[in-house]
């Protein structure tokens, strides 16, 4: 496994973590496996999240559903027109939303939750999942956090699905 740890602060950070997940990943084909491991490499590395994991989606309920997560326990089925993770599913794009109060239909899984980042999960023009990371702060996530996640997710999509 190749670990960096750099600092989240750093001009490294973004690109260490995504040789980072590529090491966890490499060499493994079970979804379940990659996903648990790369959101608990997330929470660790990525500091002031309450919450971080993942929705799968299910084709033949077509609902979004739990998998992979770290922090407490989350709602298990998200409709697609429900909440942010339900909008980053049906828009296909990442929703970075700075209070998720001012959200509307934002589903309260953590009462902790402050603002969140969801970035969809595509392969193949489809969307898979989302990821879902959640912070106690207001405005936690920043443009920086969801355009290099959205770039990491991009590639890695392609390969854990
Ligand atoms: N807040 C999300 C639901 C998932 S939890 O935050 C873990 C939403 O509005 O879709």
């Amino acid at each position: 496994m190749w670990i960096i740890q750099s600092n989240y602060n750093s001009e490294a950070f973004y690109n260490d973590l995504e040789k980072e997940l590529f090491s966890l990943i490499d060499g493994e084909k079970n979804l379940y496996a990659n996903l648990a491991n790369i959101s608990s490499w997330l929470f660790h590395t990525i500091p002031d999240m309450n919450w971080c994991g993942f929705y799968l989606w299910s084709e033949s309920e077509k609902e979004l559903i739990l998998g992979p997560f770290q922090g407490k326990p989350a709602c298990i089925r998200i409709k697609p027109e429900r909440g942010v993770c339900g909008a980053a599913y049906t828009k296909a794009t990442t929703q970075l939303i700075d209070d998720v109060h001012l959200f509307p239909g934002h589903i309260s899984c953590d009462s902790a939750s402050r603002s969140e980042l969801v970035i969809p999960l595509i392969k193949n023009n489809m969307v898979l999942g989302v990821l879902d990371l959640d912070s106690p702060h207001v405005s936690r996530f920043k443009s920086r956090d969801a355009e290099n996640l959205e770039q990491i997710f991009s590639k890695i999509s392609k390969i854990i699905f």
